[in-house]
């Protein structure tokens, strides 16, 4: 038996080294088809798998029969008997289960210290085989749910999940260039299992949300929302799935889920800039957004205009850059007219140090644009293509190139030649600079071809934006004010 604890030991101390490297080899950007949630009905996704579980569970039981009798955990009931929590149900009487259910749960609320690997071994397989037993109970839905059991079942779950995370060593923001390896709980094996629970309950088909809304209740969700902030990879995956769900379950709470979680965001974007599960509660908010119901409600709006925009602010945008777009999209396809609000927050946000920032807000762009309507795009064009001059213009070479790609769209170069009376005469003298001057191969190749297409399509047009470079020119040199414009023109772009 000694032999075997130990076996076991040494095996689990590889066991985060392991996971870290089969995280670190995962996509960091999992998009999953989503539910969605439309508004005034009900959503029953499928449930989650259990097997895996549960096989895990009956192993590590049996193994762990030994252990039980020296558990000396009693609880009394109300009526002044006693059920050891320990007891299989298969061995108490039909009418004895729910009270052995809620002692299991009660013996589960017991907190142990996972930092210290040698303490209270025997209780803490204990509790873990006693977790897989409430954990069996629920996917067999063997044993009715009464509001004690409810209500025990929930402080069980509080009990070990609402708790504080360890201090980070470095006090920088995340971004992008930072790969600090995350925190393992190192209690994991128990907060899984509880997650596991808790993502059973709320998806019990029999449970009734008008009663459990009483245990599953604001203060609780305010907690659970809390925990995204969990380094832990692993976390935020279970807490993602059991905010869905209970999204999904629980309508009445719909309206307070997407308060908090504003108030999340906010406090992220103009306070904090520290945060580590923005990306897992925009996912779960693409889904909500894609339920909405037409035509927008003010507050939704509001939702795009206060939060999510202002989003594109924090040094860590590359962290969730992804899912962000992704529930901008989904505003637009519901609201094409909200496309030059979009548009005008990321020029307010537009980055100007950071070239990688830049790389994503022009995808985010040309996303965008490909979307966009004719109207649409003449109520942004100019303050637009003045950015965009600002890019031709840029020292960072890939920026440059990113910036001309968006003439290889088709619709995006349709809208430019229809508007070209506007847009040429703002880009004109960055393009033909760079197709003479600029030492990077492709880029001047690039903006060759730009040109060459302006030149097919309003010869005319390209002559007088010449005339007018080399107006401006021949002015600026004869003032010789030539330094001064180039700063003017510069500081436009700042
Ligand atoms: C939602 O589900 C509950 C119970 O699961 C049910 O009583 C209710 O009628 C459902 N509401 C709708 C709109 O389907
Ligand atoms: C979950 O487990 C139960 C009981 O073991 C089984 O009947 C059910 O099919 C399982 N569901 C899934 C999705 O694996
Ligand atoms: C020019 O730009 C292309 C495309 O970004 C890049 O692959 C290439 O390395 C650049 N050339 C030089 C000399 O840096
Ligand atoms: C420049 O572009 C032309 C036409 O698009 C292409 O045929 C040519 O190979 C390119 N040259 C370089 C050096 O990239």
């Amino acid at each position: 038996m000694f032999l075997f604890l130990g076996l076991l030991l040494a095996a689990n101390s590889t066991i985060p080294t392991m996971l870290k490297q089969i995280l670190a080899k995962l996509p960091r950007k999992s998009s999953k088809s989503n539910p969605t949630y439309s508004e005034g009905t009900n959503v029953t996704t499928n449930a989650p798998n259990n097997g895996s579980f549960t096989n895990t569970c009956n192993v590590i039981s049996s193994r762990l029969n030994v252990v039980k009798k020296m558990s000396s955990s009693i609880f009394p009931t109300s009526n002044g008997e006693v059920i050891q929590p320990h007891l299989q149900f298969k061995d108490v009487q039909n009418s004895e289960r729910p009270k052995l259910f809620i002692s299991k749960l009660n013996l589960c609320s017991t907190i142990y210290d996972f930092d210290d690997q040698d303490k209270d071994n025997v209780e803490k397989d204990l509790k873990h085989q006693v977790l897989g037993e409430v954990l069996d109970v629920l996917v067999s839905e063997s044993i009715k749910l009464t509001e004690p059991a409810m209500s025990a079942i929930c402080k069980m779950c509080g009990d070990n999940l609402f708790r504080e995370f360890p201090p980070k060593y470095s006090d920088s923001p995340r971004s992008e260039t930072e790969y600090d390896d995350p925190w393992f709980d190192p209690a994991w094996s128990h907060i899984q299992l509880v997650y596991e629970i808790l993502l059973r309950f709320v998806s019990l088909s029999s449970l009734d949300p008008k009663i459990a809304k009483q245990y599953i209740d604001q203060p609780f969700l305010l907690k659970l929302l809390n925990l995204f902030d969990s380094e832990d990879p692993r976390e935020r995956e279970c807490l993602k799935s059991v905010l869905h769900r209970i999204y999904g379950k629980f309508m009445v709470h719909r309206p307070f889920i997407r308060m908090s979680v504003s108030n999340i965001i906010f406090r992220f974007v103009f306070e904090t800039e520290k945060h580590n599960g923005i990306a897992e509660l925009l996912e779960i908010f693409g889904s909500v957004i894609s339920g909405f119901a037409l035509p927008l409600k003010k507050e939704h709006k509001m939702f795009l205009s206060r939060v999510l925009i202002p989003l594109h602010k924090p040094k860590s945008l590359g962290n969730y850059h992804h899912q962000l777009t992704y529930c901008i999209v989904q505003f637009i396809e519901k609201e094409p007219k909200l496309m030059s609000v979009v548009i005008n927050g990321l020029l307010k946000y537009w980055p100007v140090t950071s070239s990688q920032k830049q790389l994503m807000f022009l995808s985010e762009l040309e996303e965008l644009l490909e979307l966009i309507r004719a109207d649409e795009f003449e109520k942004v064009m100019v303050p637009l293509f003045r950015r965009i001059r600002c890019l031709l213009d840029s020292y960072h070479f890939q920026v440059v190139e990113r910036a001309l790609f968006l003439w290889n769209n088709e619709h995006i170069q349709h809208l430019i030649t229809s508007n070209r009376q506007v847009i040429m005469p703002i880009v004109f003298s960055s393009l033909q600079h760079n197709s003479k001057n600029h030492w990077n191969r492709t880029v001047l190749n690039l903006t060759q071809n730009v040109l060459k297409m302006f030149h097919e399509v309003d010869e005319q047009l390209v002559i007088s934006c010449q005339g007018k470079v080399e107006e401006d020119k021949s002015a600026t040199t004869a003032v010789a004010e030539g330094q001064a414009m180039t700063w003017t023109a510069l500081k436009s772009c700042w």
